[in-house]
């Protein structure tokens, strides 16, 4: 297919060359993917897994399980190894992804106000080839018994006031799937350039024959097409508080979910689990999205971003 239709878009003041971005934790950091096709000529972003100034072991296994229709419940705690360690085994070919025009996205996590500093400082310092970073408010809040970061307006824009000055790049917020409208309006005043949204919804899956979890912990976070229309009606709602952009996140697996996710507010896109079980989708829903940009008429996808009608 020939597009006539401009696809590139701006989230925040990163300059996608398409919508299509992937979600934290779903892609690895890129390189896993590159044996299925060019990553670098495909993505218009990437976002990188959750990282912590420190390493992280994240929580015991078993940390994933498979649901019905595709979707999954994870508990993997945001395991990482730290920005050095990160920066030490991806730096090299994030650069080389940032050299081939496609953006990437590194994703700040921390379990207290100090902790995002530290970690905001560090990817500062050590990775030049952020074009912006994500900061991931739903890390538990150790000194409050595990609650979100942000799970308050107040508490979301505490990150942001301890983050914003830290940084002249893009910064988006990654929020958790409650008072999208209320948090967003605080992030947006607090100084954020970007949202994207939702983060995973907390759910059970019970082992009926041991009573038990089918993961070591008892609840975890359930993603996939299975919270794929609550995650529409979230950006919907966001997207009406706000006025910067919003990534849209949840369940996309088709041109046809991410064309939703643009109708209800969203400028960019995110695909996450459905990396998982089809890792060849993402060029497969660039093309399906593009046919349906042109199939509506317009020059320029922007045209049709929040063009929903109720
Ligand atoms: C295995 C796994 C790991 C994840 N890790 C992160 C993470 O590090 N940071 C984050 O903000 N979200 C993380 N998420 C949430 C996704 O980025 C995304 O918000 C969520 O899965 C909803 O999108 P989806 O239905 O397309 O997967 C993770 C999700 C999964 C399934």
């Amino acid at each position: 297919m020939v597009s006539t239709v401009s696809m590139a878009v701006d989230l925040g003041g990163i300059r996608m060359r398409n919508p299509l971005n992937t979600a934290s934790g779903t892609y690895g950091n890129g390189v896993q993917f590159e044996g299925f096709y060019d990553v670098g000529a495909t993505l218009g972003a990437i976002t990188c897994k959750g990282v912590a100034a420190v390493p992280w072991d994240g929580n015991p296994a078993p940390r994933l399980a498979e649901l019905p229709g595709s979707a999954i419940m994870n508990s993997v705690g945001l395991q990482n190894p730290g920005v050095r360690g990160f920066v030490e085994r991806y730096g090299d070919y994030l650069q080389g992804l940032r050299d081939r025009g496609c953006q990437v996205i590194c994703q700040i996590a921390g379990h207290s106000l100090d902790e995002y500093r530290q970690a905001t400082e560090l990817f500062e310092e050590l990775a030049p080839f952020a074009s912006g970073f994500e900061v991931n408010i739903s890390c538990p809040n150790i000194a409050q018994g595990g609650a979100a970061m942000g799970a308050t307006p107040e508490a979301a824009a505490q990150v942001m006031s301890v983050v914003r000055p830290l940084t002249a790049r893009p910064v988006v917020v990654k929020m958790a799937p409650h008072d999208v409208a209320e948090i967003g309006r605080a992030l947006e005043a607090s100084g954020a350039d970007a949202l994207s949204l939702i983060n995973t919804i907390p759910g059970m899956a019970i082992d009926i024959r041991t009573r038990r979890s089918r993961l070591a912990r008892a609840t975890a976070g359930v993603s996939g097409p299975a919270i794929h229309a609550i995650a529409v009606r979230m950006v919907w709602e966001c997207a009406n508080a706000v006025t910067i952009p919003i990534c849209g996140i949840g369940g996309v697996a088709s041109g046809a979910d991410a064309a939703e996710m643009i109708l209800a507010g969203a400028t960019a896109v995110s695909v996450g689990t459905a990396n998982l079980y089809d890792p060849t989708c993402v060029p497969r829903i660039l093309v399906e999205l593009e046919e349906w940009a042109c199939g509506q008429g317009v020059s320029d996808i922007n045209e049709l971003i929040g063009a929903f009608e109720c």
